[in-house]
């Protein structure tokens, strides 16, 4: 979490930064700050809240300079106020960093001792505080290759330097930092989608690097001191299409664009001409896969349990899904003839490539499922499937699940077909209805004034609960983690089955519950539990593709979504649930696409 940019140029650099600073506010938005150098010193400008109030004090008092740094920040040591949002600077060096120094009191103790003293709580300032230290005694390279070296923990890091005029400093371990090149000018920044509007030339810094950037060139060292060089990277123009149009927010526009995005993510995998899917050259062939694992974080964590049911019906694969921030430190067994999954929208989550890191070690094959196809899990896993949603920004996960899903099932089915496990005219049939999908999913996309008015009996609920089986358990899971993140309403995802051991005790008289019952082979058994809610009060949503209406009553509202073959479901049945979030958060004045305490890119774990 936390955004960092970083602009040596030849012309003042504040009103790119804080431009800059817009795009990274997804990554965090309780503070921000700024720092340039001008007439000799450091211009320290920070304060709590938005990147608006930032840009409010800079048309007051102006910060000059042709170098700076900037920064958003999601806390994490010292709560979000003025003093503790970054830069953080002495009088000859200001600092911005993305990440957590896990040593940071022991340090703090050591420059205590040494006669330094602390203004913030953060774990930042002491990096401040050495560099400012070693600056005394070491050159350039030295100060930073040692303080690199006293820093445990992750880190992205911006520095200026009040006695290096043409300099801006970058530094990675274990967070994202891009390099963008410009004319006369170059930048870093948290990821290329920040600098964007500056330059589409990209370098990336790989873990223990740092880099010196000046207008003229960049020079780039690895954690041996070594200079190396980095391969340049052109962004492409649809990397560049973030923009809200005349949305309201990213999150509408990014759920109204999921028939789009499925449509171009079929085409880009299924040669429509021979019904097959292009994913060849697996780390390891598909019929000696003795185990699948699969591995993420939240909404992407959902897309992992859809694709274990995905895997226990297509194929004899054994599967397990896991959350990253257990598995990474659980005793697992690693195993050659498994294959590891990494699934992860911005390819950054702390926790997700920790993971990966741990599975690398230990050379088992790895595949990362991506959005962001230049991120530090596509770059490290043995084998990239990107998902080609586009950028997502709204903090909310939408389109991206969608995608998350899509690429997992296109991936099952060519494994299961690989090994013989499904037969040649249903693998046809599976993808004749696949290739339907970006309609239906439209289809149920123009529903969306029928949840509207649902919504608002959610406005002043205690709590909620999404009921489904089957493929739609995880459906429910993940409908319940949007409307918290979104409403800030307590609600929670369950398995049908498992309401009468203990979750029913819950159910009050006119608590919404929203039943997810597509006609499957668990829609009578479904339909069961949802008649137990019924009758002890709660107030049915149903969410389904059966047209009959002889079991309405009592339900007070039913979605309809298009009837389509039942594995497919998942990518209906979610939409409702984004819109219901959505109308939710919006009823109470939420921030859609910022909600509290969130940010879109975990990047500490
Ligand atoms: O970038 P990732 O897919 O790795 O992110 C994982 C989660 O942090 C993310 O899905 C989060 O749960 C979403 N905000 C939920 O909408």
């Amino acid at each position: 979490m936390c955004g960092i940019v970083g602009i040596v140029s030849n012309k003042s650099v504040s009103a790119s930064i804080i431009g800059a600073l817009k795009k990274l506010e997804y990554r965090g938005y309780d503070s921000a700050g700024i720092s340039t150098i001008s007439n000799n010193r450091i211009n320290e400008q920070k304060c709590s809240g938005r990147v608006d109030n930032l840009e409010k004090i800079l048309f007051q008092n102006p910060s000059d300079g042709d170098l700076g740094i900037g920064h958003v920040r999601w806390a994490t040591h010292g709560i979000p106020n003025q003093i503790n949002a970054h830069p953080h600077s002495s009088e000859v060096v200001s600092v911005v960093h993305n990440g957590i120094i896990e040593n940071s009191d022991k340090l703090r103790d050591e420059y205590i001792k040494k006669g330094y003293s602390f203004k913030s709580q953060t774990d930042t300032e002491v990096i401040t505080v050495i560099l400012t230290d070693f600056l005394k005694s070491e050159d350039l390279i030295n100060c930073i290759h040692k303080t690199l070296e006293k820093l445990e923990g992750s880190f992205a890091l911006g520095v200026i330097f009040k006695d290096y005029k043409n300099l801006v400093v970058g530094a990675r371990r274990g967070s994202p930092l891009a390099v963008g090149y410009g004319h006369n000018e170059n930048f870093i920044g948290s990821d290329s989608y920040a600098l964007k509007s500056m330059t589409n030339k990209i370098s990336y810094l790989d873990d223990g690097d740092f880099c010196l950037l000046y207008r003229e060139k960049v020079e780039f060292y690895n954690s041996e001191k070594k200079k190396i060089n980095k391969e340049i990277l052109e962004l492409s123009n649809e990397d560049n299409i973030a923009e809200k149009g005349d949305y309201k927010d990213f999150m509408s526009k990014e759920i109204d664009e999921q028939s789009f995005t499925t449509k171009k993510c079929i085409n880009e995998y299924l040669d429509k001409s021979r019904n097959e899917i292009n994913i060849y050259n697996l780390p390891i062939d598909p019929k000696k896969i003795n185990k699948i694992r699969l591995i993420a974080c939240g909404t992407a964590y959902h897309s992992c349990l859809m694709a274990k049911y995905w895997i226990e019906e297509n194929t004899s694969i054994d599967v397990e899904a896991d959350i990253a921030s257990e598995f990474r430190y659980r005793n697992v067994k690693l195993n050659k003839d498994d294959l590891y999954i990494f699934v992860s929208q911005s390819g950054e989550t702390a926790d997700t490539y920790a993971a990966l890191e741990k599975c690398k070690k230990n050379n088992v094959k790895t595949c990362g499922i991506v959005n962001v196809v230049e991120s530090s899990i596509a770059r490290l896993a043995d084998f990239v499937l990107p998902i080609h949603a586009g950028p997502e920004i709204g903090v909310a996960s939408t389109k991206a699940f969608l995608g998350q899903m899509l690429v997992l099932y296109l991936l099952i089915l060519k494994i299961s077909k690989e090994r013989s496990e499904i037969d040649q005219e249903n693998y046809k049939k599976l993808i004749l209805d696949l290739i339907k999908l970006p309609d239906f999913i439209k289809q149920t996309l123009s529903k969306q004034k029928d949840i509207q008015v649902v919504a608002r009996d959610f406005v002043n609920a205690k709590g909620t609960m999404y009921l489904g089986r089957g493929y739609s358990y995880p459906i429910a899971m993940e409908g319940a983690l949007k409307l918290k993140e979104l409403s800030y309403i307590h609600a929670e995802g369950y398995a049908a089955g498992e309401m009468k051991h203990g979750p029913l005790a819950l159910i009050e008289d006119g608590m919404p519950v929203i039943v997810l019952a597509p006609k499957d082979r668990y829609f009578e058994k479904t339909i069961s539990n949802m008649q137990e809610v019924i009758a002890r009060g709660g107030k049915v949503i149903m969410i389904t593709d059966d047209t009959s209406t002889t079991m309405s009553e009592n339900i007070r509202f039913k979605f309809q979504i298009p009837k389509t073959n039942s594995t497919l479901n998942p990518f209906l049945l979610c939409i409702p649930l984004q819109f219901l979030a959505y109308h939710v958060a919006l009823l109470k004045n939420c921030d859609i696409d910022k909600p509290r305490n969130l940010a879109k890119s975990v990047t500490v774990e």
